[in-house]
Protein backbone atom coordinates (compact mmCIF):
# COMPACT_ATOMS: atom_id res chain seq x y z
CA UNK A 1 0.00 0.00 0.00
CA UNK A 2 1.26 3.44 -0.70
CA UNK A 3 2.23 5.80 1.99
CA UNK A 4 0.06 8.43 2.70
CA UNK A 5 0.25 11.95 0.20
CA UNK A 6 0.82 13.94 3.44
CA UNK A 7 3.97 13.82 5.59
CA UNK A 8 2.08 16.16 8.31
CA UNK A 9 -0.79 13.49 9.67
CA UNK A 10 0.04 12.06 12.89
CA UNK A 11 -1.91 8.81 13.78
CA UNK A 12 -4.32 8.88 16.67
CA UNK A 13 -4.79 5.85 19.45
CA UNK A 14 -8.21 5.07 20.91
CA UNK A 15 -9.28 4.66 25.15
CA UNK A 16 -10.69 1.12 23.98
CA UNK A 17 -8.92 -1.27 22.94
CA UNK A 18 -10.33 -4.30 20.12
CA UNK A 19 -10.43 -7.08 22.97
CA UNK A 20 -12.39 -4.73 24.87
CA UNK A 21 -14.98 -3.73 21.83
CA UNK A 22 -15.07 -7.50 21.49
CA UNK A 23 -15.80 -8.32 25.37
CA UNK A 24 -18.77 -5.83 24.97
CA UNK A 25 -20.00 -7.76 21.88
CA UNK A 26 -19.50 -11.44 22.65
CA UNK A 27 -17.68 -11.81 19.07
CA UNK A 28 -14.56 -11.14 16.87
CA UNK A 29 -14.44 -8.88 14.55
CA UNK A 30 -13.39 -10.14 11.35
CA UNK A 31 -13.74 -9.85 7.32
CA UNK A 32 -15.39 -12.60 4.89
CA UNK A 33 -14.05 -12.06 1.85
CA UNK A 34 -16.30 -13.84 -0.72
CA UNK A 35 -14.69 -14.23 -4.53
CA UNK A 36 -16.17 -14.90 -7.67
CA UNK A 37 -17.76 -14.31 -11.55
CA UNK A 38 -20.54 -12.12 -11.28
CA UNK A 39 -23.55 -14.13 -10.52
CA UNK A 40 -21.66 -16.83 -8.87
CA UNK A 41 -24.09 -16.34 -5.62
CA UNK A 42 -21.82 -14.10 -3.91
CA UNK A 43 -23.84 -11.21 -2.81
CA UNK A 44 -26.99 -13.86 -1.99
CA UNK A 45 -24.61 -16.17 0.31
CA UNK A 46 -23.05 -12.94 2.25
CA UNK A 47 -27.04 -11.93 2.62
CA UNK A 48 -27.87 -15.23 3.69
CA UNK A 49 -24.18 -15.61 6.09
CA UNK A 50 -25.87 -12.03 7.56
CA UNK A 51 -29.13 -13.11 8.57
CA UNK A 52 -28.23 -16.41 9.76
CA UNK A 53 -25.50 -14.73 12.07
CA UNK A 54 -28.22 -12.34 12.94
CA UNK A 55 -30.37 -15.07 14.26
CA UNK A 56 -27.34 -16.03 16.65
CA UNK A 57 -27.15 -12.69 17.92
CA UNK A 58 -24.10 -12.03 15.68
CA UNK A 59 -23.57 -8.58 14.10
CA UNK A 60 -22.61 -8.57 10.49
CA UNK A 61 -22.28 -6.21 7.76
CA UNK A 62 -22.95 -6.55 4.39
CA UNK A 63 -20.55 -4.68 1.39
CA UNK A 64 -21.54 -5.22 -1.80
CA UNK A 65 -19.94 -4.77 -5.43
CA UNK A 66 -22.79 -2.86 -7.21
CA UNK A 67 -24.05 -0.73 -4.33
CA UNK A 68 -20.52 0.37 -3.37
CA UNK A 69 -20.44 1.17 -6.88
CA UNK A 70 -23.21 3.67 -6.35
CA UNK A 71 -21.68 5.97 -3.86
CA UNK A 72 -17.98 5.13 -2.38
CA UNK A 73 -16.80 3.52 -5.86
CA UNK A 74 -18.80 5.73 -7.89
CA UNK A 75 -15.57 7.23 -9.96
CA UNK A 76 -14.06 3.55 -10.59
CA UNK A 77 -14.99 1.99 -13.47
CA UNK A 78 -13.67 -1.95 -14.63
CA UNK A 79 -10.33 -1.48 -15.79
CA UNK A 80 -7.72 -3.55 -13.88
CA UNK A 81 -6.33 -0.27 -12.30
CA UNK A 82 -9.92 0.90 -11.37
CA UNK A 83 -10.58 -2.79 -10.20
CA UNK A 84 -7.72 -2.45 -8.27
CA UNK A 85 -8.68 0.65 -6.34
CA UNK A 86 -12.01 -0.65 -5.70
CA UNK A 87 -11.02 -3.41 -3.77
CA UNK A 88 -8.28 -1.29 -2.19
CA UNK A 89 -11.22 1.11 -0.79
CA UNK A 90 -13.48 -2.41 0.26
CA UNK A 91 -10.35 -3.62 2.00
CA UNK A 92 -9.93 -0.93 3.97
CA UNK A 93 -13.92 -0.55 5.01
CA UNK A 94 -13.62 -3.69 5.99
CA UNK A 95 -10.71 -3.30 8.05
CA UNK A 96 -12.02 -1.11 9.42
CA UNK A 97 -15.75 -2.96 10.17
CA UNK A 98 -13.77 -5.39 12.01
CA UNK A 99 -11.99 -3.51 13.76
CA UNK A 100 -15.28 -2.33 14.88
CA UNK A 101 -15.92 -5.41 16.30
CA UNK A 102 -18.21 -6.32 13.68
CA UNK A 103 -18.26 -9.72 11.08
CA UNK A 104 -17.86 -7.85 7.40
CA UNK A 105 -18.99 -9.88 4.57
CA UNK A 106 -17.77 -8.30 1.56
CA UNK A 107 -19.36 -9.74 -1.93
CA UNK A 108 -16.91 -8.48 -5.11
CA UNK A 109 -15.66 -10.04 -7.89
CA UNK A 110 -12.13 -9.14 -7.11
CA UNK A 111 -10.49 -11.13 -9.82
CA UNK A 112 -7.18 -10.31 -8.70
CA UNK A 113 -5.34 -12.34 -6.41
CA UNK A 114 -2.50 -9.48 -5.67
CA UNK A 115 -5.40 -7.19 -4.97
CA UNK A 116 -7.43 -10.53 -2.69
CA UNK A 117 -3.76 -10.69 -0.85
CA UNK A 118 -3.08 -7.11 -0.09
CA UNK A 119 -6.85 -6.95 1.74
CA UNK A 120 -5.78 -9.98 3.80
CA UNK A 121 -2.62 -8.44 4.71
CA UNK A 122 -4.47 -5.52 6.61
CA UNK A 123 -6.26 -8.38 9.12
CA UNK A 124 -3.98 -10.11 11.73
CA UNK A 125 -3.78 -14.12 10.68
CA UNK A 126 -7.45 -16.01 11.64
CA UNK A 127 -9.38 -12.79 11.10
CA UNK A 128 -9.78 -12.97 7.03
CA UNK A 129 -11.83 -15.87 5.34
CA UNK A 130 -11.53 -16.27 1.39
CA UNK A 131 -14.76 -17.77 0.75
CA UNK A 132 -14.44 -18.42 -3.51
CA UNK A 133 -17.90 -19.10 -4.71
CA UNK A 134 -16.43 -21.23 -7.24
CA UNK A 135 -20.14 -21.66 -9.89
CA UNK A 136 -18.44 -22.19 -13.41
CA UNK A 137 -18.92 -19.78 -15.69
CA UNK A 138 -21.46 -21.69 -17.68
CA UNK A 139 -23.83 -21.55 -14.87
CA UNK A 140 -23.03 -17.94 -13.98
CA UNK A 141 -23.84 -17.58 -17.58
CA UNK A 142 -27.14 -19.48 -17.50
CA UNK A 143 -28.10 -17.30 -14.37
CA UNK A 144 -27.30 -14.48 -16.16
CA UNK A 145 -29.71 -12.40 -13.66
CA UNK A 146 -28.68 -9.07 -14.14
CA UNK A 147 -28.81 -9.75 -18.36
CA UNK A 148 -25.02 -8.96 -18.18
CA UNK A 149 -23.28 -11.29 -20.06
CA UNK A 150 -25.47 -11.73 -22.96
CA UNK A 151 -24.60 -8.10 -23.20
CA UNK A 152 -20.73 -9.39 -23.04
CA UNK A 153 -20.96 -12.03 -25.50
CA UNK A 154 -22.64 -9.29 -28.07
CA UNK A 155 -19.77 -6.99 -26.83
CA UNK A 156 -21.84 -4.69 -25.83
CA UNK A 157 -19.80 -4.49 -22.07
CA UNK A 158 -16.39 -4.51 -22.77
CA UNK A 159 -13.29 -6.26 -20.27
CA UNK A 160 -16.42 -8.14 -18.48
CA UNK A 161 -15.05 -11.02 -16.36
CA UNK A 162 -15.14 -14.35 -17.44
CA UNK A 163 -15.74 -13.58 -20.96
CA UNK A 164 -13.28 -10.60 -22.21
CA UNK A 165 -11.41 -9.60 -18.83
CA UNK A 166 -9.53 -12.00 -16.33
CA UNK A 167 -10.51 -13.74 -13.03
CA UNK A 168 -7.79 -15.03 -10.41
CA UNK A 169 -9.03 -17.96 -8.91
CA UNK A 170 -7.81 -18.38 -5.13
CA UNK A 171 -4.59 -20.89 -4.78
CA UNK A 172 -5.70 -21.51 -1.01
CA UNK A 173 -8.76 -20.32 0.03
CA UNK A 174 -10.43 -20.98 3.65
CA UNK A 175 -13.25 -22.20 1.69
CA UNK A 176 -14.34 -22.85 -1.85
CA UNK A 177 -18.25 -23.32 -2.50
CA UNK A 178 -19.92 -24.40 -5.49
CA UNK A 179 -23.38 -23.23 -5.60
CA UNK A 180 -24.56 -24.91 -8.08
CA UNK A 181 -27.11 -27.86 -7.32
CA UNK A 182 -27.29 -26.30 -3.62
CA UNK A 183 -29.78 -24.25 -1.74
CA UNK A 184 -28.44 -20.52 -0.43
CA UNK A 185 -29.20 -21.94 3.35
CA UNK A 186 -27.53 -24.85 2.85
CA UNK A 187 -24.00 -22.77 1.23
CA UNK A 188 -24.54 -20.02 4.14
CA UNK A 189 -24.85 -22.61 6.42
CA UNK A 190 -21.68 -24.04 6.05
CA UNK A 191 -19.67 -20.70 5.97
CA UNK A 192 -21.66 -19.69 9.32
CA UNK A 193 -20.65 -23.40 10.62
CA UNK A 194 -16.92 -22.23 9.68
CA UNK A 195 -16.45 -18.83 11.12
CA UNK A 196 -17.82 -20.79 14.75
CA UNK A 197 -15.24 -23.19 14.30
CA UNK A 198 -12.47 -20.61 14.23
CA UNK A 199 -14.26 -19.29 17.38
CA UNK A 200 -15.09 -15.85 15.71
CA UNK A 201 -18.19 -16.20 17.50
CA UNK A 202 -20.35 -19.06 20.33
CA UNK A 203 -23.56 -20.11 19.42
CA UNK A 204 -26.41 -18.87 21.18
CA UNK A 205 -26.91 -22.18 22.99
CA UNK A 206 -23.22 -22.67 24.15
CA UNK A 207 -23.33 -18.55 25.42
CA UNK A 208 -26.86 -19.21 27.47
CA UNK A 209 -24.53 -21.64 29.71
CA UNK A 210 -21.66 -19.61 29.78
S1 LIG B 1 -14.62 -5.92 -9.19
O1 LIG B 1 -14.07 -6.66 -10.34
O2 LIG B 1 -14.11 -4.54 -9.16
O3 LIG B 1 -14.40 -6.63 -7.93
P1 LIG B 1 -17.35 -5.54 -8.43
O4 LIG B 1 -17.63 -6.73 -7.61
O5 LIG B 1 -17.09 -4.24 -7.72
O6 LIG B 1 -16.18 -5.87 -9.48
O7 LIG B 1 -18.58 -5.28 -9.41
C1 LIG B 1 -19.05 -6.35 -10.20
C2 LIG B 1 -20.48 -6.13 -10.66
O8 LIG B 1 -20.54 -5.03 -11.56
C3 LIG B 1 -20.98 -7.33 -11.43
O9 LIG B 1 -21.68 -8.24 -10.64
C4 LIG B 1 -21.89 -6.72 -12.49
O10 LIG B 1 -23.19 -6.58 -11.96
C5 LIG B 1 -21.33 -5.35 -12.70
N1 LIG B 1 -20.47 -5.16 -13.89
C6 LIG B 1 -20.62 -4.17 -14.79
N2 LIG B 1 -19.66 -4.20 -15.72
C7 LIG B 1 -18.85 -5.26 -15.41
C8 LIG B 1 -17.66 -5.80 -16.01
N3 LIG B 1 -17.11 -5.26 -17.09
N4 LIG B 1 -17.10 -6.91 -15.44
C9 LIG B 1 -17.67 -7.45 -14.36
N5 LIG B 1 -18.77 -6.97 -13.74
C10 LIG B 1 -19.37 -5.87 -14.26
Amino acid sequence: MKPPKSKNITWQGSHVTREERELHMGQKGAVVWFTGLSGSGKSTLARRVEQILLEQEVTAYVLDGDNLRHRLNADLGFSPSDRTENIRRVGCVAQLMADAGLICLTAFISPYRTDRDAARALLDAGRFFEVFVDTPLDVCERRDPKGLYKKARAGTIPNFTGISAPYESPVNPELAINTDGRTVYDCASEVVETLRTHGLFFAAVERLAV
